[in-house]
């Protein structure tokens, strides 16, 4: 049974940008209410309303992997490992964006899936075999036809987007070979909570994974969870190593069961734990507000720095607008000069003169805290601060 345990309020579509003429002609974005459930059977977290998947990733999708040193850096780690370790004849990522990944791979053995045009566009300028669609049985269908010998299938924040995941897995399960191996990341649901950053909630994130659940998903296909590895990316990620349940050939390492000790332990298995994560919610809002006014009463400028999809959950949740942060700045050239969904604060492309005379600077990117604070050394030199909600509101400068 579903069991709602959190009311983010009437949200747009959160990497729906506003351009500057849609914002001139007032266009009328789309709103839903964005609720989240947990399930008290399979211990699965998701959105209740889901948005359609070609409303989300389309053409104009605008974030690109291959913006974050952080992100190309963890990639780059990856590729290594999966090589020694598993030495694919096939490798097929699901949701390979710009190519940020399998650019590391020798493209004759790599295969490509990626609904938005734009990003499928790049990763096949680079030589890369590309399919532009989305991962469901038909292309499984298809791929299968052609590819006799895919042994890893890799998906990073991809599998939490898609609605059907008992198809995605029985997808999986149709083109992948006896003793192949899946690696999926994604968010962790167990660092979200103890983060209380609910901004990981959006229209894309579909769902919110813990080892617990996805265990309980896999169990249907026979496939289960061998090994685990804590990630620092997206504010804290889990990656799972998956085989099917008939192949002995590799064993399950002790960190799975820990994991899932420690998600019991915390409670990722109640629902009480969710209804004070929904508690814990409100006052953070009531508090990132309070800490923002304050500011704005002593006429200190403020903008934000990352404009994430997660800071379009907290713009709308906590009725932040332009009064109180004057612009974000981020490096992303799809989002330059556009504005953010629903709150429509404009974004500027990043220059180190936007913040030059700015008093406090809220992290939108907070998950990439570290990467930021060595770059504007000089800004927090100079006595600028920074603001955060995880995890919990505060200023800070270190
Ligand atoms: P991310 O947190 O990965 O995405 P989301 O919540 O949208 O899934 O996005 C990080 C954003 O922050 C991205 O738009 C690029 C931007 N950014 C900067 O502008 N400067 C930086 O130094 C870094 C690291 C990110």
């Amino acid at each position: 049974m579903n069991k709602k345990f959190l009311d983010l309020g009437l949200q747009p579509l959160a990497n729906r940008y506003l351009t500057i003429k849609e914002k001139k002609m007032n266009l009328k974005e789309e709103f839903y209410h964005l609720l989240v459930n947990f399930n008290t059977k399979t211990k699965l977290i998701s959105l209740s309303k889901k948005v359609e998947i070609k409303k989300m990733f389309n053409s104009s999708y605008p974030y690109k992997s291959s913006m974050s040193k952080t992100m190309l850096k963890s990639f780059r780690i990856l590729s290594e490992k999966i090589k020694k370790k598993f030495n694919p004849k096939m490798f097929l990522e699901i949701g390979s964006n710009d190519g940020a990944l399998i650019k590391n791979f020798n493209n004759k053995k790599v295969i490509g899936i990626e609904p938005c045009k734009n990003l499928a566009k790049i990763t096949r300028s680079k030589g890369y075999k590309t399919y532009c669609d989305y991962w469901n049985l038909k292309l499984a269908n298809k791929i299968k036809k052609k590819y006799k010998k895919i042994d890893l299938i890799y998906s990073a924040n991809t599998i939490t987007h898609i609605e059907k995941l008992d198809e995605v897995f029985k997808s999986i399960s149709h083109v992948l070979t006896k003793n192949g191996v899946i690696i999926i990341e994604d968010p962790s649901l167990l660092e979200c909570i103890k983060k209380t950053s609910y901004d990981q909630f959006y229209n894309e994130h579909i769902y919110l994974f813990s080892a617990l659940a996805l265990k309980n998903i896999l169990k249907k296909h026979n496939f289960e969870i061998f090994d685990i590895t804590n990630l620092k990316t997206h504010g804290g990620s889990l990656r799972y190593f998956i085989k099917r349940k008939k192949n002995k050939n590799l064993s399950i390492k002790s960190n799975v069961k820990k994991q899932l000790k420690k998600e019991i332990d915390y409670g990722l298995g109640k629902f009480s734990t969710f209804r004070k994560f929904g508690e814990s919610t409100l006052k953070s809002k009531k508090d990132l507000i309070r800490i923002l006014n304050n500011i704005k009463k002593k006429n200190k400028r403020i903008i934000g720095y990352g404009a994430t999809a997660k800071a379009t959950t907290i713009l709308n949740y906590c009725n932040i607008d332009n009064h109180l942060i004057e612009y974000f700045v981020d490096t992303t050239p799809d989002k330059k000069n556009k504005h953010m969904p629903g709150k429509k604060i404009k974004i500027l492309s990043y220059d180190p003169k936007l913040i030059k005379n700015i008093d406090y600077i809220f992290l939108g990117a907070w998950n990439f805290k570290d990467e930021i604070f060595k770059k504007e050394r000089l800004f927090i030199k100079n006595g600028g601060k920074f603001i955060t909600h995880v995890p919990s509101p505060k200023i800070i400068n270190k």
